[in-house]
């Protein structure tokens, strides 16, 4: 079952693509997050789910419905932006109970969903206090409250974290996730933060240019970008130049400037094609240069940096063609600093070979 499906959706301001042919498909209960740097267009695309801004293409439909041409407030959305927006002259239970109070619900009725509302962000002693009175994030559970009052078919989320701190941000996006999943509300979410929508989301979208580069749930956009885009937004990554040599069965061999590797077959080029090989920093190892290798991707090189993270040392290998890799090792793992003598390894399935056309 859908909830929300964008068919072919484009906005153009002054004949320049903000968002250009997109197609997205919700399930009903699903938490997406559209994922992608400043500028991609998840602002532009949100506020065509919710009607504020109307598409110069394509068709936006609600739980069934098409809804490209009715106003944001037949649309029976939530939303919740990064500055809390709240009335500041009303209270919070005022607040809460705004969209019910329009739409005529009866007095008692509300009081009781108000009550019930601010159980559910862990806020039961606030009713009558004013949104100056409470903390960033305490705002920010009231607007999410005040969101889901009337329950939405779908709630829009703008970077509702972004005025956060860090800790708080990660206890929200927690808070935030787990009352969604109780509810079971359908939620697109914004973000430009990738660990963010890797901890919340059901799938992200990672967009880029007004288009959407891969949907996939968060292992699937980590583990197996499709583009170098994906990989190189998503995490941090090493990537190798190179030429597609051979297909062996379930591998493909790759021909760098450093060492002829082995990765999962990608069948979409043939032989002779330019690719890169991709490789996150976590999955390599470090072996001293004299060790055997056994079944594993080989590149040898030379400690050139090694800081310390606390819970990891990051190394950074310089290889014979005058590149670097960048290895993460757990502090167990180290065997040594700067100027020893390396073989960085990493099994074939860890590794990602793009297609560069
Ligand atoms: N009202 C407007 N008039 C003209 N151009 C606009 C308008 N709104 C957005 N744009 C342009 O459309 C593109 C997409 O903007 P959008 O706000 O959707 O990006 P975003 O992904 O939300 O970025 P951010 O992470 O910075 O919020 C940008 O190039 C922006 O300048
Ligand atoms: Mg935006």
């Amino acid at each position: 079952m859908s909830s929300v499906v964008l068919e072919n959706v484009s906005k153009y301001y002054d004949q320049v693509a903000a968002v250009d042919a997109l197609n997205l498909d919700v399930r009903a209960g699903e938490f997406i997050t559209l994922l992608g740097p400043s500028g991609c267009g998840k602002t532009t695309t949100l506020r065509m789910i919710a009607g504020f801004v109307e598409p110069s293409r394509g068709r936006v439909h609600i739980a069934n419905e098409d809804v490209t041409r009715l106003p944001p407030q037949q649309r029976t959305i939530g939303m919740v932006f990064q500055d809390y927006a709240l009335f500041p002259h009303l209270t919070i239970g005022e607040n809460i109970g705004f969209g019910l109070v329009e739409r005529k619900v009866a007095r008692d009725q509300i009081a009781a969903r108000v009550e019930e509302l601010l159980a559910l962000i862990r806020l039961p002693e606030v009713a009558g206090r004013f949104p100056s009175e409470l903390s960033g994030g305490q705002q920010q559970r009231v607007a999410l409250a005040r969101a889901i009052a009337f329950p939405p078919k779908v709630l829009l989320m703008d970077e509702p974290l972004g005025a956060l701190d860090l800790k708080l941000r990660e206890a929200m996006q927690l808070e935030l996730r787990l009352i969604q999943q109780k509810l079971k509300i359908t939620t697109v979410y914004v973000t430009h933060d990738q660990t963010e929508a890797m901890t919340m989301s059901d799938r992200i979208a990672v967009m880029n240019a007004g288009r959407i580069e891969q949907l996939d749930d968060p292992p699937g956009i980590y583990n197996a970008p499709r583009t170098r885009f994906v990989a190189n937004f998503v995490g941090k990554v090493n990537f190798l130049p190179g030429r597609l040599i051979e297909h062996c069965g379930e591998q493909s061999a790759v021909e760098t400037r450093v060492a002829r590797i082995l990765g999962p077959r990608l069948s979409a080029a043939n032989p002779g094609a330019a690719v890169t090989v991709a490789v996150r920093p976590e999955k390599l190892r470090l072996l001293p240069e004299a060790a055997a290798d056994a079944g594993m991707n080989v590149v040898a090189g030379q400690i050139e940096t090694q800081t310390f993270a606390g819970n990891l040392y990051h190394d950074l290998v310089r290889t014979a063609d005058g590149s670097s890799l960048l290895v993460e090792i757990r502090p167990f793992e180290r065997i040594g600093g700067p100027g020893e003598r390396v073989r960085v390894c990493w099994s074939v399935g860890d590794t990602v070979i793009l297609d560069d056309a």
